[in-house]
């Protein structure tokens, strides 16, 4: 799907960045509730792990939440490739392109550490503090690793928007 456009003139690359950047109403609704699905699926994860205490209280519910991440972040990242900004960044200049490439090649990454804790953690005793305790790191380190990643990716869009409008130039 992503192709690099050799050749392009300024006057192509403003059609490119055209392109890039509309976005049919189906699509962005597919966005937007993707969205507002993760975010409540972590928000409620954040209180429930916040405490080993408090999580071996809350653990069957835990347990259905991290499936229930597991099967948003495939929609997420196949929602986010198949909208194309990675394309877009890509047509935009060769260090966007790479930081694009780099940041799509941590999708699966990310999703199979997702399925592996959904996995997991239906393994973990229940009323254990301790390997309860263990998990929550694991998951802790896994939504760190995810919001760098989405950070990165937000700022990867702004770059390649400022590029389009020329902020900077
Ligand atoms: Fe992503």
């Amino acid at each position: 799907m992503s192709i690099i456009q050799s050749g392009q003139s300024t006057d192509s690359r403003q059609e490119s960045s055209t392109r890039g950047l509309s976005v049919n109403a189906a699509f962005l609704k597919d966005i937007k509730d993707d969205n507002r699905e993760l975010k409540h699926l972590m928000d409620q994860l954040t209180p429930m792990t916040s405490h080993p205490e408090i999580a071996v209280n809350h653990w069957g519910e835990i347990v259905g939440l991290l499936s229930d991440l597991s099967d948003q972040l495939a929609f997420h990242f196949t929602l986010e490739e198949a909208y194309g900004y990675f394309d877009h960044a890509i047509e935009t200049e060769p260090q966007l392109s790479m930081t694009a490439g780099l940041l799509r090649g941590e999708h699966t990454e990310l999703f199979e550490l997702a399925r592996s804790l959904a996995e997991e953690v239906a393994e973990v005793p229940s009323d254990e503090t301790e390997p309860i305790a263990k998990f929550l790191r694991k998951l802790k380190k896994f939504r760190n690793q995810f919001e760098r990643h989405e950070e990165a990716e937000l700022e990867l869009i702004l770059d390649a928007l400022s590029d389009d409008i020329g902020v900077g130039d």
